[in-house]
């Protein structure tokens, strides 16, 4: 019985690797699962890039030596919310090709890099034959979503994916999911926000869950998904108790899409996820701990799981079921193991089993890892909640260089007062441009190497047509049928406006002077699409006719006009946000009162934020742009709004989807952006931006993130801890479990301590995290019982009886112990009046 834990290398740092991989292990993960990305392996065809974030040997390595075990999905079409779904730009260009399907071309290429990453893990002994880490592989991902789009080729394609991947001789098993016609030696596997009915395509293969959704990822203008801990809980003890057998989280750790590497349409940088560690590597609770408690009750079970070859069944109500595991354990002796669930959407169920009465609340399981005695229940969370707290960053006393003059105004410390900027030219700005007769496809021309691409034509006004726009009202307008993703219009340097859309329509109003003008179209991408049958042909900037309408003449059809490109900016050319490059451009001062620009650089120098604590840029300040750090490409920024309407509370109960539980609606899908600590120096960090709509750097910060506030809230009738299950005088029954009293756990993050306990109430305490307030019956000694086992520890466990609080505050009433802490630095010991 395997549980899984999903991590995608290159979206954190190598530096952050073992944090999260121990981390992984710590909540009860077996396994790390991760994709290859080609895209940032092999850049420019035959150059291959294994440093930095896409060592992937390395991370391997980490993952082998923390003993776990590792699979690997190669793909090497990976969708994954990654630019391209981590094809190479290249690969477009190879003669003749045709992605994803029975294509010559194609396959040549994809064997190639397959086989160039088996033979790197063979040769590093990663493989599991080997000594090392390696379980598993992937060849293809969801390929049976768009299989049908190529027909009778697209079925030869998985056959030859599926031989071509058994040849390469890796001696593990390959994989390929939602795969209902994977060949006979390939697992077919599920993806999905509930896998309990998944059946593999032949009774020889197990069932696997490669893909278990435990949030969602994010637009530009989007809400943020959350996935409640109940309601996963739920779906993977379902899976585990109608008999599956490895379950991922897609994913456990999201974390960030740096540089351009987020794809598309439009997704942002975080791929934060609502992941049990969130986009810095922090535990989110209950999330982190609910599943860690989840994964130790299906552990319990395992000798039974693995003892039957199928459950028994038994109906226990009409949305009730049971299925038991019994047989010989290992070790001798009988071993017995029954998952109890309850798919009612509204109402708990008193049920009855094996002459014992149970009650389940609704859209829940709970676990009997003796076919007994309940040992968790996932509707009922013993598990911290965290709250993350952002703090202003404190810059380190003498670590201000000349260079670097950072303000507090407003209790928000401001990275600097002095910012340079630089104007980026509108429109051709260099030799490397070129003329060509008509308008060329986007991706065409700039191979994806920016964002960017300037399209510069002249059009030529006659006093009759001014006199004709003026007659008409109207401006004349650009019109273009089809276009992605953002366009800028301009007329003469101007900007006339801009359309933002995935395939939308584009109408823009343009005011001509009588002569020449310039008229200046350009395009950009924010993410290339990733998901998708003919990925090849998809494309960017325009599609359909092109016109200006509204001329005395009759509309001009631009696609027949005569057109200047230039690819990229100036500035990314001169690669002007490198630490080596940035002096060669020609900066000036910014006054703290000068008015918003568009296409301006900024720059300055800011200190690092003390401490351990991860640290980001809130840049809700700036528009639309990109940011670099110390020349490390830190993502696509855009304050844009969310929608407005549709978050809602949240309900665990019934099926999720990512619309069911979002938040942040109204205010910008994304302010802060994570700058790794490796990427920073104690002083002097150059900041580069680009900003193409206008911002105010001067109100950029620098914060930290932390867990700063933990509340607890386990009640007498709660389950007794999971860690004494494993008592030999608890699983023979010589001692009944229930004896034992639960538990309490409060920990801070590593380097953290707990510094206070605001609120503790043994008795019938009300309210939430952060709103708790004591009831009718209180224990006295609450506070200081609690704090005495606490302040000052980084975690801490209290025992929820009358024992621990050494009397019983209201005979007869079921009590609840509720805990609200804060957790802080523990080099920081100014909370203890030192
Ligand atoms: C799946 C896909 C993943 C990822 C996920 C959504 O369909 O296999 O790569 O894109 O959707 O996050």
């Amino acid at each position: 019985m395997l549980v899984s834990a999903g991590i995608h290398y290159p979206r954190a740092t190598p530096e952050m690797w073992p944090d999260l991989i121990a981390k992984s292990k710590e909540g009860g993960a077996d396994v790390i699962q991760t994709y290859v990305f080609w895209s940032g392996h092999e850049p420019v065809k035959g150059q291959y890039n294994f440093e930095g974030r896409y060592d992937l040997v390395k991370f391997v390595k980490i993952v082998g030596s923390s003993g776990l075990y590792l699979h690997l999905r190669i793909g090497p079409y990976v969708c994954a919310e990654w630019n391209f779904g981590g094809f190479p730009l290249w690969l477009r260009d190879v003669p003749g090709v045709e992605f994803r399907t029975d294509n010559e071309p194609f396959k040549k290429e994809m064997q190639t890099f397959v086989t160039k990453i088996v033979d790197l893990m063979r040769e590093a002994k990663l493989f599991c034959w080997q000594g090392g880490p390696i379980i598993m592989l992937q060849i293809e991902n969801e390929y049976g979503d768009v299989e049908k789009s190529y027909g009778q080729k697209g079925k030869d394609y998985v056959k030859w994916a599926a031989n071509m991947a058994l040849g390469l001789g890796a001696g593990v098993p390959w994989v390929m999911c939602k795969q209902t016609d994977a060949p006979e030696n390939i697992i077919d596997a599920c993806n999905g926000y509930y896998c309990d009915g998944f059946k593999p395509n032949s009774k020889t293969k197990p069932v696997l869950w490669t893909e278990n959704w435990d949030g969602w990822y994010t637009r530009w203008g989007g809400s943020l998904p959350h996935r409640p801990a109940e309601d996963l809980a739920f779906a993977v003890a379902r899976f585990y108790q109608r008999g599956g057998s490895f379950q991922n989280y897609y994913m456990y750790f999201g974390g960030t899409n740096f540089g351009r590497t987020s794809g598309g349409p439009f997704y942002i940088t975080s791929y934060d996820y609502d992941a049990p560690l969130d986009e810095y590597g922090l535990k989110s609770e209950p999330k982190w701990g609910h599943r860690k408690d989840l994964h130790a009750a299906i552990k319990l079970c395992e000798p039974a799981l693995v003892a039957a070859d199928a459950p028994q069944y038994s109906k226990l109500g009409s949305n009730q079921e049971a299925h038991i595991y019994h047989g010989d354990g290992e070790a001798g002796g009988k071993v017995c193991a029954a998952f109890l669930a309850n798919i009612d959407e509204h109402k708990s169920a008193s049920v009855k089993f094996n002459g014992q009465s149970y009650t389940l609340p609704p859209w829940s399981v709970s676990i009997l890892p003796d076919c007994r005695h309940v040992a968790f229940n996932s509707a009922k969370v013993g598990a911290q909640t965290s709250v993350k707290t952002v703090e202003s960053a404190r810059s380190p006393l003498g670590s201000m260089s000349i260079l670097q003059k950072s303000v507090r105004q407003d209790n928000v410390s401001y990275i600097s007062k002095s910012w340079m900027a630089l104007q980026e030219p509108i429109g051709i700005w260099g030799e490397n441009n070129f003329t060509s007769q008509g308008l060329l496809e986007h991706l065409n021309v700039t191979k994806d190497s920016s964002d960017y691409l300037w399209h510069r034509t002249r059009i030529n006004v006659s006093e009759d047509d001014i006199t004709f726009f003026k007659k008409n009202g109207a401006n004349p307008t650009v019109s273009i049928d089809s276009m992605r993703d953002l366009l800028r219009v301009f007329v003469n340097n101007q900007l006339s406006g801009s359309v933002v859309g995935h395939w939308v329509k584009a109408v823009q109003p343009v005011q001509f002077v009588q002569g020449n003008n310039d008229l200046l179209l350009l395009t950009q991408t924010v993410g290339l699409q990733n998901y998708g049958a003919f990925l090849e042909k998809d494309g960017a900037g325009f599609r359909g006719k092109a016109r200006l309408t509204g001329f005395k003449n009759g509309d001009i059809d631009l696609s027949k006009l005569s057109w200047t490109y230039q690819v990229g900016l100036k500035g990314e050319a001169e690669k002007i946000y490198t630490v080596e490059h940035n002096e060669r451009a020609v900066w000036s001062a910014l006054e703290s009162n000068a008015s918003t620009s568009i296409f301006t650089w900024y720059k300055t120098y800011f200190g690092t934020p003390e401490g351990t604590d991860p640290v980001v840029l809130d840049l809700e300040s700036m528009g639309k742009g990109q940011a670099w750090v110390n020349g490390h490409h830190i993502g696509r920024y855009w304050s844009i709004i969310s929608q407005k309407d549709g978050c809602k509370p949240c309900d665990y109960r019934g099926a999720y989807n990512s619309d069911k539980c979002t938040t942040n609606c109204g205010k910008p899908t994304q302010t802060r952006y994570h700058v790794p600590r490796s990427w920073l120096k104690p002083s002097d960090n150059l900041l580069v931006l680009f900003e193409e709509t206008g911002g105010n750097p001067f109100k950029i910060s620098a914060k930290t993130v932390t867990a700063g506030i933990l509340c607890g809230q386990v009640s007498e009738s709660h389950y007794p801890p999971l860690r004494k299950w494993s008592k030999p005088e608890f699983m023979n029954g010589t001692m009944s479990i229930n004896s034992v009293a639960p538990e309490m756990h409060l920990h801070c993050e590593d380097g953290h301590v707990i510094s206070s306990i605001e609120f503790a109430s043994y008795g019938t305490p009300r309210g939430s995290c952060e709103r708790f307030s004591t009831g009718k019956c209180h224990a006295s000694k609450s506070l200081s019982i609690v704090s005495e086992a606490c302040q000052g520890r980084n975690s801490c466990f209290i025992e929820v009886s009358n024992t621990a609080f050494r009397s019983d505050p209201c005979r007869g009433t079921s009590k609840t112990l509720a805990v609200m802490a804060r957790c802080s630095p523990s080099q920081d010991t100014s909370y203890l009046g030192f």
